[in-house]
């Protein structure tokens, strides 16, 4: 198996192939003047089962471009398969028609990732797992909670209630609660599909004087967790900290969160940043070893 380094995540794809012991293959990117991506892949998948990691968080048109590109050039290098790990994968929250007139984006974008020459694809904690049923490629999600949990357990949150902060999220809070060994819940969220503006209601639990662990999986513009969090202050959680998978963090959505009152934010690798303190390596490493 090779390990194409992807240009959007080369770090995560050499931790990767490190816990594979896999060779990686080396690709050079460069954005020509008029905003066209340019990949090469600097090296011999022929006859090779390959691996191509790239997240496709923001720029995410030019990363999806990218990855096109790497795995039409695989293709072309006489690649055995091509399975593509995108740990975030773009467009997903967009997996169905809300309004009349809209794509269900996710459903196009697999296509044109198909047609590129991607025979498989792994993710981690997309939006809605259902959406992938529909993919014209075998894709599977993999689950990064646990890691999550275990990093808070590290932090002597031993017991922390765990929270999502919608109905959504509720299979994160209860994979959460079992590691952390206290009790979990949900909050009802309501989204405005015209104005994107978010409201949270209160849900049938306890959180006064305990320490709580928020676990989503992406944190965008920060509005879900800072409206969590204000619910929980006000019914009288001691401390609250925040979980994500995808830490996307849109303009000062960390500094919101920060201010609402979170002790600490964590993400994982799947789209680097200074808060990405969870590492997807062995998660995606085990999920390769079984392909
Ligand atoms: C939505 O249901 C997702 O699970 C996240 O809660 C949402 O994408 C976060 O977005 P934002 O940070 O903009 O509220």
């Amino acid at each position: 198996m090779k390990i194409v380094l992807g240009p959007a995540s080369t770090e995560l794809g050499m931790r990767i192939a490190e816990i594979l012991n896999s060779e990686t293959v080396p690709v050079f990117s460069k954005t020509f003047p008029d905003g066209e991506s340019y990949v090469r892949i600097e090296g011999n998948v022929k006859s090779e089962e390959t691996v191509i990691v790239q997240t496709t968080s923001p720029p995410q048109n030019s990363r999806l471009v990218q990855l096109a590109l790497m795995a039409d050039a695989a293709k072309r290098g006489k690649a055995k398969k091509v399975t593509a790990v995108v740990p975030y994968l773009a467009y997903a929250r967009q997996d169905r028609v809300f309004l009349e007139g809209e794509a269900v984006s996710i459903e196009a974008v697999a296509k044109m990732l198909r047609a590129a020459g991607i025979d498989a694809l792994i993710t981690v904690n997309v939006h809605h797992e259902e959406a992938l049923e529909k993919f014209p490629f075998e894709a599977k999600n993999l689950s990064a909670i646990s890691f999550l949990a275990e990093y808070f357990k590290g932090k002597e949150l031993e017991g922390a209630f765990a929270l999502a902060p919608d109905k959504g999220a509720t299979y994160m809070a209860e994979q959460a609660g079992k590691i952390l060994g206290g009790e979990w819940g949900y909050l009802e969220k309501r989204r405005d599909r015209y104005t994107g503006q978010v409201s949270v209601e209160k849900g049938k639990f306890d959180v006064k004087d305990k320490a709580v662990v928020i676990f989503d999986d992406i944190i965008s513009t920060g509005g879900t967790i800072v409206a969590a969090i204000k619910v929980l202050k006000e019914i009288g959680a001691e401390k609250v900290y925040v979980a994500c998978v995808h830490p996307l963090l849109i303009g000062d959505a960390e500094k919101r969160i920060v201010e609402a009152g979170a002790e600490e934010i964590v993400g994982t690798d799947s789209i680097p940043s200074h808060v990405s303190k969870v590492s997807l390596a062995p998660l995606i490493g085990r999920a390769l070893k079984e392909l």
